[in-house]
């Protein structure tokens, strides 16, 4: 069971769990700070929404998770499993759990679904022989009620939404990652897609794993109901609290609850 209580910051977290913790985060782009003191804790076995409007710095968030080195951190701890983790490359923390689905906005010739997943599986978890490889693919899809022709299709060619979306979610089932950080930008995010991510996260969670879903489209959490959701604005999580707290922006919107927190005295 999840417990639901938002733990106040400071307080100290079982080092053993697959806990990510966030503290007092800044992070330069391009000499630029973006984001500006972000606390946040991502739990093993929950899952939460991250909110915010465009330019909020969901994706530098995300990104500076994974360890992309275009990220500079000048401020603030990414502590993961007790560990600060923000010396380690991007592939060594991937190797310790930590997933963040790769976008690739391009086709990509001659690689294709299966292929693409091998190399990742490999990279992250080690060489599996081939056969194996893919018995566990072929297994995989078929949980996942996949085709198995779309593994042999060229990662991205001309996908439609809901394909990318399927190749996600396929990631995350092969690589069976601790954390799953999935940023799921708007362009793309049709009906389909959405319906798409959220079964494949509910069939996905379990209580090993924390999820972190970044979207700035209230009406994806219809699908797929957080235990915890936080607000991101202009570099910092501004409010966090429950699905009640999701439920209550979709009524008021961005601006109305942005308000509120600052009347709050945040
Ligand atoms: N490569 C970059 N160079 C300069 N500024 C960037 C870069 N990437 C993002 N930004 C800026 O950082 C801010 C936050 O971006 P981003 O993290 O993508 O926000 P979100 O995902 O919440 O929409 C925006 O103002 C954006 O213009
Ligand atoms: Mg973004």
């Amino acid at each position: 069971m999840v417990d639901t209580q938002v733990r106040p910051v400071g307080a100290t977290v079982d080092s053993g769990a697959n806990t990510l913790v966030i503290e007092d985060l800044h992070v330069n782009v391009g000499g630029k700070e973006i984001l500006r003191g972000v606390d946040l804790e991502v739990r093993q076995g929950a899952i939460h929404a991250l909110l915010g409007p465009n330019g909020s710095g969901k994706s530098t968030l995300a990104n500076t998770i994974a360890g992309h080195p275009k990220y500079e951190v000048t401020r603030g701890r990414v502590l993961w499993r007790g560990e600060n983790i923000l010396e380690l490359s991007a592939d060594e923390r991937a190797k310790l759990g930590i997933f963040l689905a790769f976008q690739y906005p391009t086709a990509i010739p001659g690689v294709s679904v299966a292929n693409f997943l091998r190399l990742a599986v490999r990279n992250v978890l080690g060489a599996v022989p081939a056969i194996e490889f893919r018995r566990r693919l072929r297994a995989t899809m078929n949980d996942l009620k996949m085709d198995d022709k779309f593994a042999t299709r060229y990662l991205n060619d001309g996908f439609s939404g809901g394909e990318k979306k399927r190749a996600e979610i396929l990631q995350l089932a092969m690589l069976k990652p601790k954390l799953a950080i999935l940023d799921e930008t708007d362009s793309g995010l049709d009906i389909d897609a959405m319906r798409i991510v959220a079964d494949g996260v509910n069939r996905l969670k379990n209580p090993e794993m924390g999820v972190m879903i970044i979207t700035h489209y209230n009406r994806f959490l219809n699908y797929i109901r957080p235990d915890f959701v936080h607000i991101l604005h202009e570099g910092r999580v501004v409010r966090s609290g429950g699905p009640e707290l999701a439920e209550h922006l979709e009524g008021v919107g961005y601006d109305t609850l942005l308000k509120e927190t600052e009347a709050n005295g945040r």
